[in-house]
């Protein structure tokens, strides 16, 4: 694949601008508690990464590590847990952040896991919005950006492992 197979659709500089909003309203939000912030490996890694520098309050930071695709395009429609958390969440707030919310699936079946310990809130946090492909019952508390139908690569989301080096969000053109 070559560059003339991918166009823009969220450049560096509107990414900045709107993790800066999010990093405000996350802040806003929890005000003085404590959050245990738990980032979807690997997706999630430039997202949380630069969300946490725009915090006014100091989060426990967590990753799990979660796969529901294969190296395509598609869902396989398939959840597997392969790396926990080391933070005792019971009775502290929880705020997963994922880098794409598409049918649902993943973040419906961490929240099932989690929710078993007993968080004092859950909250999820979405770098994108898919929301017109959802299959399941998925609330996203906090969204950067809304995108439609397509397959979306770039900052942290990959394309069979490549392109989560890109600073914007591209889409994959056939
Ligand atoms: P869901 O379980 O269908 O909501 O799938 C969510 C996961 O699939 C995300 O965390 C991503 O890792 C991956 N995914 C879904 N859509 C895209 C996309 O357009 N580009 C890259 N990864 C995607
Ligand atoms: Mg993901």
């Amino acid at each position: 694949m070559n560059d003339g197979e991918l166009r823009e659709l969220i450049s560096e500089q509107e990414i900045a601008k709107r993790v800066a909003e999010l990093g405000q309203e996350i802040s806003d939000h929890y005000g003085d508690e404590p959050v245990v912030i738990i980032g979807v490996l690997k997706g999630a890694f430039i997202f949380m990464a630069d969300l946490v520098r725009n915090l006014r309050f100091s989060p426990i930071v967590e990753f799990v590590r979660l796969s529901s695709y294969g190296d395509g395009v598609t869902s396989a429609g398939k959840v597997r847990f392969h790396l926990d958390i080391e933070t005792r969440i019971e009775d502290k707030h929880v705020l997963v952040v994922e880098d794409i919310v598409d049918t649902g699936r993943s973040m419906v079946y961490l929240r099932e896991v989690l929710l078993l310990r007993k968080p004092k809130s859950y909250k999820l946090c979405s770098f994108l919005d898919k929301h017109e492909r959802r299959e399941v019952d998925v609330r996203v508390d906090f969204a950067g950006f809304k995108v439609n139908q397509g397959f979306v690569l770039g900052y942290g989301l990959d394309h069979a492992e490549k392109f989560r080096e890109l600073k914007g969000v591209y889409v994959l053109e056939k």
